[in-house]
Order: C-alpha cells, then sequence, then structure tokens
C-alpha cells in the first residue's frame, strides 16, 4: 500500500509555493503553520519574512492569499491580525485523506524513512544477583516505547542492556558459593521469585561473612583475580550467578509483558577483552593521562568540591577496570562494529556526569565522530504518594514484582465492576485486568515528560477519568463494541462527498496528524508527546461521541461515514498503544 502525505504537510506545500512566488527572496521559507482554534490552522511565519524584506505584513499576507492555489484541499484562507493566515481546509480533503490512510493496514499511511540510520539503544539494564528496583522499571518502559516508535518509523534498532554482571562483589559471591556449594539451586529448577530469593540470601550471608571475617575477605579478594584472570572453576561459578539472575530478570520482564531478546543482553562483562586496548588507545593518544597510578581523563568544565577536577577513571591504579571502562569499550563496539548512527541511553538522571565524561572522551578520541549522535536519555526518580523516594513502610525498596502484581490486582477490581454488562468470562477478567494494570503503570510513567520525576500513585493510575491508559483502553474497547453491534447492517466506507460536523473535522484532522506526530516524537525521543496525542484522541472521539450519533445517524451514508471515523481512530488508538508497549484489550 501506499504512504500518504498528511493534510498539514499539503496546506504548509501550498503556502510555502504561495510565499515564494509572493516574496522570491522568501522561497523555502515555513509558514509555520499550527493547529488553531480560529479556522483549521494558522500560519504565523508571515511576520517574520515581512520584516526581513521590509514590507508591510498584512499586505504580504494579502498577496500570499491572492497566489495560493487551493484546489480540492482549501476551502478558505483568509488574512487575520496583524498578518496571520486561517486556513480552513475542505471535508472532502479531510475524509479522502483519511480514507488513503485506512486503506494502509497497520500502517496507516505512514511512510518509512527513506535513508534510516542504526539505533542503539542501551535500556533494562539490572544488575546480577541484586533486586531490580523501581528505576529499572523506568529504563525498561522507556527504552521499550522509544524502540517502538523508533521502529515504527523504519529507523534499525539493536537493543543492548548492559546489565551489571562484573566487579570485585562477584569475588565475595563466588568464594562463598563454594565454600556453601549448596545455597544455589540451579537455575533451571527455579522460577524467578525462587531465584531471587536465593541470591538475595547468598548476597546477605556472604556480605556477613565478608564483613566479619578477615580471613574470608582475604580468599574473596583472590577469588576477584581468578575471576579478572579468567580461572574456569571461578568463571563457570560466575555464570551461575548469571543465570540465576536471567530467570529473574525474564520474570520480571514477563510480568511487564515485554519481549526481551537474549542476544541483546550484552552486560558489561561483555567488553572485558576489549577494555585493555581501551586504555592503551586512550593513553597512546594522550586522551588519557597517568594520575597517582591511575589511568584518567580530565575536562575543563568538570569540577567538584573546592573547584577539584573530577576525572574520569579508565584504570584504576591496581589495574583494575570498571564501569567507564565498559561504557567506553561498549562504545567501540557500537559505533565500530554494530555501525550505529545514534546511541540513545536511558539511564537515570544521576548518572549524567557519568555519560557526559563518557560521551566526551570517545569524542576526543574519534571513536564518536560527527556523523553519530549520542544522548543519555536521563529519567526522574520515581516518588511515593509523599513526595519521597518511593520505599516501601519500612523504608525498603519496593519490590517491582509486588509491585506489577498490586496494580493487576487493583485493576481487575476496576475491570471486574463493569464485567458483567460487558459480557466478559473469568479468564477474560484476569487477563484483561494484567493488560489494565500493566498498562496503567507504564503509561503514567511515559505520561510525563522522561526527566521529570513522577508520583507513584496506583489509584490515580487505574482511575477511569482523566489522562490515564484505562481511560484510552475504555475509548477503544467502545469504539470495538459500536463496531460490533453496527455488525452487518452498516459497515465503515468513508463517503468524501458528505458534509463534515466540527466534531467530525475535528477528530478527522487529529487522526491525519498520527504519522507526523510519531515521527517528531521519535526524533526527540519523547514518548510523552505520543501519550498527550493519544489522550487527545480519546478526548476529541468522546466529544464526536457526544455530538454525532452513529447508528442513529440520519442517512445510511453518514452512518457508514462515523462508523470509518470509529474504525480509523480504534487502529489509530491501537497501533499508538502498542507502540508504546500497552495492550488495548477488545472488550471491557
Ligand atoms: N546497571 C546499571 C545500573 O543499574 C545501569 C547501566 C546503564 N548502562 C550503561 N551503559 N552504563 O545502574
Amino acid at each position: 500500500m501506499a504512504p500518504v502525505t498528511s493534510i498539514t504537510a499539503n496546506v504548509n506545500a501550498r503556502l510555502a509555493d504561495a510565499l515564494t512566488s509572493a516574496l522570491p527572496e522568501a522561497g523555502g521559507a515555513d509558514p509555520l503553520l499550527r493547529r488553531s482554534d480560529r479556522a483549521d490552522y494558522q500560519a504565523n511565519g508571515i511576520l517574520a519574512l515581512a520584516k526581513k524584506a521590509k514590507a508591510n505584513p498584512r499586505e504580504l499576507a494579502t498577496q500570499v492569499v491572492e497566489k495560493i492555489v487551493s484546489g480540492d484541499l482549501l476551502a478558505d484562507v483568509e488574512v487575520s491580525g496583524p498578518g496571520f493566515l486561517n486556513v480552513t481546509v475542505t471535508d472532502r480533503a479531510i475524509t479522502e485523506t483519511l480514507a488513503a490512510r485506512s486503506a494502509d493496514g497497520d500502517r496507516l499511511g505512514v511512510p518509512l524513512k527513506e535513508q534510516p540510520g542504526t539505533t542503539v539503544i542501551d535500556y533494562a539494564q539490572p544488575n546480577v544477583a541484586k533486586e531490580m528496583h523501581v528505576g529499572h522499571l523506568r529504563s525498561a518502559v522507556i527504552g521499550d516505547a522509544l524502540r517502538g516508535m523508533l521502529d515504527f518509523t523504519g529507523e534499525k534498532t539493536i537493543g543492548r542492556h548492559h546489565i551489571g554482571d562484573w566487579g570485585t562483589q562477584f569475588g565475595m559471591l563466588i568464594q562463598y558459593l563454594i565454600e556453601n556449594p549448596d545455597t544455589l539451586a540451579p537455575a533451571d529448577e527455579v522460577d524467578g521469585e525462587q531465584a531471587m530469593s536465593n541470591l538475595n540470601r547468598v548476597y546477605k550471608a556472604s556480605r556477613a561473612v565478608f564483613d566479619a571475617d578477615e580471613d574470608f575477605k582475604e580468599r574473596a579478594r583472590k577469588r576477584v583475580v581468578a575471576l579478572q584472570s579468567g580461572d574456569k572453576e571461578t568463571l563457570d561459578l560466575w555464570q551461575r550467578f548469571v543465570d540465576e539472575s536471567k530467570v529473574y530478570f525474564y520474570s520480571v520482564f514477563e510480568k511487564l509483558d515485554m519481549e526481551i531478546r537474549d542476544d541483546e543482553i550484552v552486560g558489561e562483562s561483555a567488553y572485558n577483552d576489549m577494555m585493555a586496548e581501551t586504555a592503551r588507545l586512550l593513553e597512546e593518544s594522550g586522551v588519557a593521562v597517568r594520575s597517582e597510578g591511575a589511568l584518567v581523563v580530565f575536562f575543563d568544565d568538570i569540577k567538584g568540591k573546592d573547584d577539584q577536577p573530577v576525572p574520569l577513571i579508565v584504570q584504576k591504579k591496581d589495574g583494575g577496570f570498571g564501569y567507564a571502562a565498559s561504557d567506553l569499550s561498549a562504545i567501540r563496539d557500537r559505533v565500530l562494529d554494530l555501525h550505529a548512527t545514534s546511541l540513545i541511553y536511558v539511564v537515570d538522571v544521576r548518572q549524567s556526569l557519568h555519560f557526559k565524561m563518557v560521551f566526551e572522551t570517545a569524542r576526543r578520541a574519534g571513536w564518536l565522530s560527527d556523523e553519530v549522535t549520542a544522548h543519555n536519555m536521563g529519567y526522574g526518580t520515581v516518588l511515593g504518594a509523599d513526595g519521597k523516594p518511593f520505599k516501601t513502610r519500612e523504608g525498603e525498596t519496593v519490590k517491582l514484582e509486588d509491585l506489577l502484581d498490586e496494580a493487576a490486582e487493583r485493576a481487575t477490581a476496576v475491570v471486574r465492576e463493569k464485567a458483567e454488562k460487558v459480557g466478559l468470562t473469568e479468564d477474560e477478567i484476569v487477563e484483561n485486568g494484567r493488560f489494565v494494570g500493566i498498562g496503567a503503570v507504564k503509561y503514567a510513567d511515559l505520561s510525563t515528560s522522561a526527566n521529570r520525576d513522577y508520583k507513584f500513585d496506583l489509584d490515580q493510575m487505574v482511575s477511569l477519568n482523566g489522562d490515564t491508559s484505562v481511560y484510552l483502553q475504555y475509548a477503544y474497547a467502545r469504539i470495538k463494541s459500536i463496531l460490533r453491534k453496527a455488525g452487518d447492517s452498516a459497515a465503515p466506507v468513508a463517503h468524501p462527498e458528505l458534509e463534515l460536523a466540527p466534531a467530525e473535522r475535528a477528530l478527522g484532522l487529529h487522526l491525519d496528524a498520527f504519522g507526523d506526530l510519531v515521527y517528531e516524537a521519535a526524533a526527540e525521543y519523547a514518548p510523552h508527546k505520543l501519550a498527550a496525542y493519544l489522550y487527545q484522541l480519546a478526548s476529541l472521539y468522546t466529544t464526536f461521541y457526544d455530538q454525532c450519533p452513529v447508528l442513529k445517524a440520519d442517512t445510511k451514508e453518514q452512518t457508514e461515514n462515523r462508523l470509518f471515523l470509529c474504525d480509523l481512530t480504534a487502529r489509530t488508538l491501537h497501533q499508538g498503544m502498542a507502540l508504546l508497549g500497552i495492550r488495548t484489550p477488545e472488550k471491557l
């Protein structure tokens, strides 16, 4: 099927042509088109152009109007205010454009990028042998949505789950396991919850011995050296911790209704073989220097307390490599081997200084060039209802699984209230409850701009009123029920010859803007823009539904055309929510 040019883009092109013929030196200038309450669009670009050409803006605007070719697209263009243009498009243009979208299946007429790049997204990166926390949830949810949007534009995306699977704490864990071999059951014999509780137990027990017993501490330290030098027995035991943790990670991702691919779990340890070379290249090129035995990189603009420079540590005094060395090696891999043109890191905003230093170092070393962008999409902290960082009443971090279970439970109660009326079976209630609960958690996260903190408030999240996923899911299900009700008696058919009511026009123009919006949100790494678009779509649909009878319309054609608007709204909601990783049950 064929991609469709949006009405906005078409109007923009007409105005730009007229502008150029009225004022040739303005060739290619942007008419600055915005949706408006006065008319369908307002163009604000003429003021600045007139100023530049020392012309009277209202006169220039009048000349532009005279040059416009309206065709079937424009119903009316008038000069307003100091030199704005108010533009109204024809009903026919709206319906015909939407019909072309409707004929294009799931893509809804949205084109694929002609020259897609490759974006590597670093997201969903928990740590081995540690409980996942709400921060990891944000990274997973935001990264997955970002990826959905980018994929939809045709960009090639590669996921990298940079899990914390390396470091000195493994010396302690492995040594403990050697001395207490039965504390960890084989990974294929446990479920996610058991895996985590076993890991927790080993972690706590080994920590206790480590703190109390100097001899054990020494054995643990030797174990780190054995691990780093690739000792087989040690590596095998390390692998057990990784495997056991993965059982747990996958169980959480499954609860989150999120697909994570094993070949994209590429943790810190995967870059071990590159670290020494990374350090050597940085030292030889002079990007990194030796300072008190360590290999470090300095920055003019990064200073800590007492105005002392804060360096990035590539290699520690004892020869060990840490977090920065693995991130620098990962950049080499992602740019030179995976041929990334964009790198995104969905990581807590509190790590933004780390990424600033890592990116700057990679630029100096030539691993990041002007052709490659690198961006830390830093997300804010999840707060409890009290506005403080999210903790249990006992002050412990909240277990992710408990949280998702509770969301599903609350949502199931909401779904159950209407279940009888809608005719849901018990299985459907449970399944929908899960999708509504997870959707609520994801949407609450995605609907605020990522860098802001947000309050985790389950009551608000599963509320049927307001900017929640449940509201959107209900809007979708309501439309599906109307379409089912229409059944065989009336089908969705576009009728471009029909006049449209104001609510139909508003809904139609918004539907048409879907593709442009997804491109914009993807380019700006802003899933919250897609969330806001969908919320507005549902609101415009509600107004339409209040004002325009569908099954009881005046004529058969009008019923068909309104069913057509219903159908396209449902499909756009479904697709938009899917890009955000949220399901839309058929009956709710
Ligand atoms: N595992 C880290 C954490 O839990 C996040 C890793 C982020 N990614 C990266 N390339 N450094 O804080």
